[in-house]
C-alpha cells in the first residue's frame, strides 16, 4: 500500500446532542484545556505523517478552517507586547498541515460526507478520523491503524472493547484475534441488541480505507433516518478485498457525549504542571459529598 498521507475529517454534523453550547459554536472548536477538540485531531494526524487535511465542513463551520490559518492581526499584537511564547502557539497551529475544505450541503451521514471528499483523494489510500473523536496515547491512535494498513496491504478499522450494555450505540465488528490486539474482519454490524451483538469491539472514528470505499458508497442506499452510513459501504469493501481491525490502545473521549467530554478537559487539564494542583484542590471540595 502507498504511504497515508491524506486524511479526511468529517465536521458537518449538527451537533445536537451538545445544544445549546454549539447553537453557534461547532462541536469540533469546543475547547478541551487550552485546544479545540479539533486540533487534538490534526496533530494527531500531522504526527501520523498526514498533512494534507481534507475538512468537510458545512456553511456554519468555517471556523473550523480559520483555526489552521494566520490570524496577522493577533499575531502583530502578540508580537508587539512580547508574548512571544503565545505568538508561537498561534503560529504553530496556522503552520500546521495543508487544509482543503469541502461543503457537504446536506446533512445525509458519515458515509455520505465522506462520499464528498471524493474528487480530493483520488485514486491514493486515505485515513479518515472523525472530528470530534479525541484519542490519548503513545503511539497517535490513526498512525497504529496505518502501521498494520501498510504490513497487511488491506483497510483497518479502529475499535475499541465497550461495557455489553453499549454496544447498540457503536458499530460492532466480528473478527478472529490474528496477533495482539488485530483481528481479522468477518463482518460488522450497526448499532445491535446486546444479544445479537458478535462482541463487543466497537468501532470508533478512526480507519484507514482504499479508495475502492467509493463504489461500495454508490452502491450503499440510505439506512436509518436517511442517513448513508459508512458500516455499510465498509460491510461491501470488507467482502471485496478483506479487512483488519486495531484494537487502539490509549483513551478515547467522545466530545459529543458531556461525561467524556468533561472527563477529557479534566484529563488534559492534569497533565499541565501549571493546573494540576489547583485543579485537584477543587475537584477535592466539589466531590466532598454531603
Ligand atoms: P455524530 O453523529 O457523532 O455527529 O457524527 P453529529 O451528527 O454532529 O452529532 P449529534 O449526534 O447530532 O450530536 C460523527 C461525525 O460525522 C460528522 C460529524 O460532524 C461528526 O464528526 N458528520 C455526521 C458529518 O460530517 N456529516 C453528517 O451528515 C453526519
Amino acid at each position: 500500500m502507498k504511504p497515508v498521507t491524506k486524511v479526511v475529517i468529517p465536521v458537518a454534523g449538527w451537533g445536537t446532542r451538545s445544544l445549546p453550547a454549539t447553537k453557534n459554536i461547532p462541536k469540533e472548536m469546543l475547547p478541551v484545556y487550552n485546544k479545540p477538540v479539533i486540533q487534538y485531531v490534526v496533530e494527531e494526524a500531522q504526527s501520523s505523517g498526514m498533512n494534507d487535511v481534507i475538512l468537510v465542513t458545512n456553511r456554519d463551520k468555517s471556523v473550523i478552517e480559520d483555526h489552521f490559518d494566520h490570524n496577522l492581526q493577533l499575531e502583530g499584537y502578540l508580537e508587539s507586547k512580547g508574548k512571544l511564547d503565545m505568538l508561537k502557539s498561534v503560529k504553530d497551529v496556522a503552520e500546521m498541515v495543508n487544509v482543503i475544505g469541502i461543503r457537504q450541503k446536506e446533512q445525509k451521514g458519515l458515509g455520505h460526507a465522506i462520499m464528498c471528499a471524493r474528487s480530493a483523494i483520488g485514486n491514493d489510500p486515505f485515513a479518515i478520523m472523525v472530528g470530534d473523536d479525541v484519542i490519548f496515547s503513545g503511539t497517535p491512535g490513526i498512525k497504529q491503524l496505518v502501521d498494520v494498513a501498510m504490513s497487511e496491504n488491506m483497510p483497518v478499522v479502529g475499535v475499541m472493547e465497550v461495557p455489553w450494555d453499549c454496544v447498540d450505540r457503536y458499530g460492532i465488528v466480528d473478527g478472529e484475534e490474528v496477533g495482539l490486539g488485530i483481528y481479522r474482519v468477518n463482518d460488522m454490524v450497526e448499532k445491535p441488541a446486546k444479544d445479537k451483538a458478535p462482541s463487543r469491539l466497537a468501532i470508533v472514528g478512526r480507519y484507514v480505507l482504499t479508495p475502492d470505499i467509493f463504489e461500495c458508497l454508490d452502491q450503499t442506499e440510505p439506512g436509518v433516518g436517511g442517513e448513508i452510513q459508512l458500516t455499510d459501504a465498509m460491510r461491501t469493501l470488507c467482502k471485496k478485498r478483506g479487512m483488519m481491525a486495531v484494537k487502539i490502545r490509549g483513551k478515547r473521549f467522545d466530545a459529543g457525549n458531556w461525561p467524556e467530554f468533561l472527563a477529557a478537559n479534566i484529563y488534559f487539564g492534569l497533565q499541565d504542571e501549571k493546573v494540576r494542583y489547583p485543579l485537584i484542590e477543587d475537584l477535592k471540595q466539589f466531590l466532598v459529598l454531603e
